[in-house]
């Protein structure tokens, strides 16, 4: 065993808290975080915005060097203090002001759920019209204009968004285990079946090699810094990291889960659920002559148009939609949490009123980003629309400037032992590599990257 005298000792866990019950536990619910629209709607949208295969090799890149960092960062913080974001950095760094860092990312957190419960709501809305029918059709104007007809009404826009805050309010209300892990580990296969069926069919079509040509096979021409920094948003967005999130969680988890090795798992399985998204989507796109970069509206406007007119794809549309639910709820569940956690554990507030409180907060906030097609179109700032904005807000600045103070917090403050004792559960686990490589990453290569991506991507430097 190694000597942990000069590191803060994992805490243990305060009566009553709740915990993941097991360690498949811990690794689908972190893995249901992560995984969500992100994979559905943003990877495929961006992908296909900047170009294809260039832009899935960055989004790999900075998934490897900065978002799988940062995750391992926000575990280990996370399981030694056993506290929520805010006091976790509370106990590792009193009297500081490194409590900031996560303040910010409990708005991220909010401005995120914002636009999220949104998309979520299109999505259930979808749901309903895709068993109808009524977006049937092999002509894009027709499903671009129920898209239209959808998002500027804005009695439509609230109550779906309602609908979805309520559905994840209820998750949230029953606890850690009995909500959150349970829900997840149900859904999470379900997940992955109707994904696998919709990737066979896709690749099936006649001329689906052009879409697996668009999404392998790089052109770095046109990659620009902002590209870069899109790319490196996504590795945040994706591995629902830089916010605290991951904190929250990682305080869940037992004392003998192997950090490095969960993160890994977790982000392995991200990486391949984008792709298998990819798969699904640019063959029918490319088959069926249709747009790569037509945008956010890809998911809502092209997609049903490809089931339309795609054998069998008429019975596949609702399970699609059905998917993106699924996979949005894990992500959305994980993003609720960070205020509920905050709330109950540095104010002592029962879970049920952390719950409530959130959800009205929520509903509040999220008026912005859902009115964003109708009553607050016309407020723009920094030419974007409240919905747009942030998005951007978060993806690009608020996420990866907190992923840059939690690396640069680990590395240089925290420091080396106590890095060396979560990773190595208190020296119970023999990956002396591993602890090398990733205090390496976490002291000098992915703060540097960081900051130069983003003074790039910004047209700083
Ligand atoms: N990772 C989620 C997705 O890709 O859809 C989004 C997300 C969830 C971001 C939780 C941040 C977060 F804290």
């Amino acid at each position: 065993m190694s000597s942990v005298s000069a590191t803060t000792k994992t805490t243990s866990v305060p009566k009553g808290r709740d915990m993941f019950a097991s360690k498949l536990g811990v690794i689908v619910a972190t893995l249901g975080s992560a995984v969500g629209l992100g994979n559905i709607w943003k990877f495929p949208y961006l992908t296909g915005v900047n170009g294809g295969a260039a832009f899935v090799i960055l989004y790999i890149l900075c998934t490897l060097v900065v978002g799988l960092p940062v995750m391992i960062t926000e575990h280990s913080l996370g399981r030694t203090a056993r506290a929520d974001a805010i006091q976790t950095f509370k106990k590792l760094a009193p009297n500081s002001a490194w409590w900031l860092v996560s303040g910010a990312g409990v708005i991220s957190a909010f401005l995120i759920s914002s636009f999220y419960t949104e998309v979520m709501g299109w999505v259930f809305a979808y749901i309903a019209k895709a068993i109808k029918g009524s977006i049937l059709s092999s002509s894009p104007e027709v499903t671009s204009s129920a898209f239209s007809s959808l998002i500027s009404d804005p009695v439509q826009s609230l109550v779906y968004q309602w609908i979805v805050l309520a559905w994840i309010a209820l998750i949230i209300g029953l606890g850690v285990s009995k909500g959150i892990e349970r829900v997840v580990k149900a859904l999470m296969p379900v997940l992955f079946g109707i994904l696998l069926v919709v990737c066979i069919r896709s690749l099936t079509l006649p001329g689906a090699v052009e879409g697996l040509r668009f999404l392998f096979k790089p052109d770095f021409s046109k990659v620009t810094g902002a590209t870069v920094l899109t790319a490196m948003g996504l590795s945040f967005f994706k591995l629902s990291v830089g916010m605290g999130t991951m904190i929250t969680y990682g305080s869940y988890f037992h004392k003998d889960q192997d950090i490095p090795a969960t993160a890994v798992r977790v982000m392995l399985s991200d990486v391949l659920v984008s792709l298998l998204c990819g798969i699904a989507i640019f063959p029918a796109v490319f088959a069926f002559g249709f747009e790569p970069g037509a945008g956010p509206e890809l998911l809502f406007i092209t997609i049903p148009t490809v089931f339309s007119v795609m054998p069998f794809g008429r019975v596949l549309m609702p399970f699609f939609f059905v998917l993106a639910f699924i996979a949005a709820t894990g992500a959305m569940l994980s993003l609720y949490e960070v205020p509920v956690a905050y709330l109950v554990g540095s104010h002592g507030w029962s879970r049920k009123k952390a719950t409530w409180v959130t959800l009205a907060a929520l509903v509040v906030v999220g008026t912005l980003p859902a009115l964003s097609g109708s009553l607050t179109a016309h407020i723009k700032v920094m030419g974007m629309n409240f919905f747009d904005l942030f998005d951007w807000l978060t993806s690009s600045i608020l996420m990866p400037v907190g992923g840059l103070f939690l690396c640069v917090f680990a590395g240089w403050r925290w420091g080396s032992a106590n890095i060396k004792a979560a990773l190595t559960n208190d020296g119970a686990l023999r990956n002396e590599k591993v602890v090398q490589a990733f205090t390496g990453l976490v002291k000098f290569v992915t703060p540097m990257l960081v900051l130069v991506i983003l003074l790039a991507g910004l047209k700083i430097i």
